[in-house]
């Protein structure tokens, strides 16, 4: 992650301290953004939608079937970024009652995990047949493969969307929508209550499904302003699931014992 951070901070010429409590910006005017979770390019970034789906997050049908989940691993990715995969897949079961299955012949769904240009980006939900997970390449801990990015990957295939979409974010964060890129003002678009289940947990600042307080911004000022003081430092780690986003996959998949 700190390593992560320091080349960002190269690559924006040192001009955008992105680590900054609300720095008084005498912002560049052109801030690029290179988290790759949100330059794919779809829906909030990483997130394929339907458009049917949009309106239908919350039935059980995009749940996995038997809390069983499949995967297949492309044989492109070196045996280091496939365990740092695996890691991810076995933290997430250790904390819920989700088993992940390795894809066998004749497996007719399963979330087919790539490494291909074009950032990191998934399908939502269960979708009942091969559904990619995008994981462009990086170095381990960094970029798509920052241990809490895959994670908040397999999150989104799980059924998650993102933190801030939730139904009741403005009482806790204002978006900044004079700070957004012209045109990406659409990923920050949130979702009634009807579409997308908070499970009774409050609003997570430290969510992995977070973004940053400065996703999509244009010239270094903050795009997502937490009331809460201080939390936009934790906003947008990806380093763990925090409790609250273990709470909600325990009670969205039902879990007999919560861990
Ligand atoms: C459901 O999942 C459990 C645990 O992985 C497995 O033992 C069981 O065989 C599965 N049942 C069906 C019907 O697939
Ligand atoms: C996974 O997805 C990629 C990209 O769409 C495709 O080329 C590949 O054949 C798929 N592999 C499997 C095993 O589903
Ligand atoms: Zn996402």
């Amino acid at each position: 992650m700190r390593q992560f951070l320091i080349v960002i901070r190269l690559i924006l010429l040192l001009s955008v301290d992105i680590s900054a409590a609300p720095a008084p910006a005498p912002a560049p005017a052109v801030r690029t953004e290179v988290d790759p979770e949100l330059t794919a390019g779809y829906s909030e970034g990483d997130m394929i939608i339907s458009a049917e789906q949009r309106n239908g997050l919350r039935p059980d049908s995009y749940r996995w079937p038997n809390r069983t989940v499949y995967y297949y691993i492309n044989s492109n990715i070196d045996p280091p970024h496939r365990e740092q995969i695996l890691v991810g897949l076995r933290k997430i079961e250790a904390s819920s009652c989700l088993t992940f299955k390795e894809a066998v012949k004749d497996q007719k769904y399963y979330v087919n995990i790539t490494s291909e240009p074009g950032g990191c980006f998934t399908a939502v939900g269960f979708q009942n047949r091969v559904q990619q997970m995008n994981l462009q390449n990086y170095p381990l801990d960094e970029g798509c493969y920052r241990m809490g990015t895959i994670m908040h990957e397999m999150l989104h295939a799980l059924g998650f969307y993102h933190e801030q979409s939730s139904a009741d974010r403005d009482e806790y964060v204002r978006i900044a929508y004079e700070n957004i890129q012209e045109g990406k003002e659409h990923n920050f678009d949130k979702f009634d209550i009807d579409t997308v289940d908070n499970f009774d947990q409050e609003y997570d600042y430290g969510s992995v499904l977070h973004y940053s307080p400065y996703g999509f911004s244009k010239n270094g000022g903050m795009t997502i302003v937490p009331f809460k003081e201080g939390a936009e430092k934790q906003m947008g780690q990806r380093l763990q699931m925090s409790q609250r986003d273990i709470n909600k996959l325990n009670i969205m998949y039902k879990c007999p014992q919560q861990v």
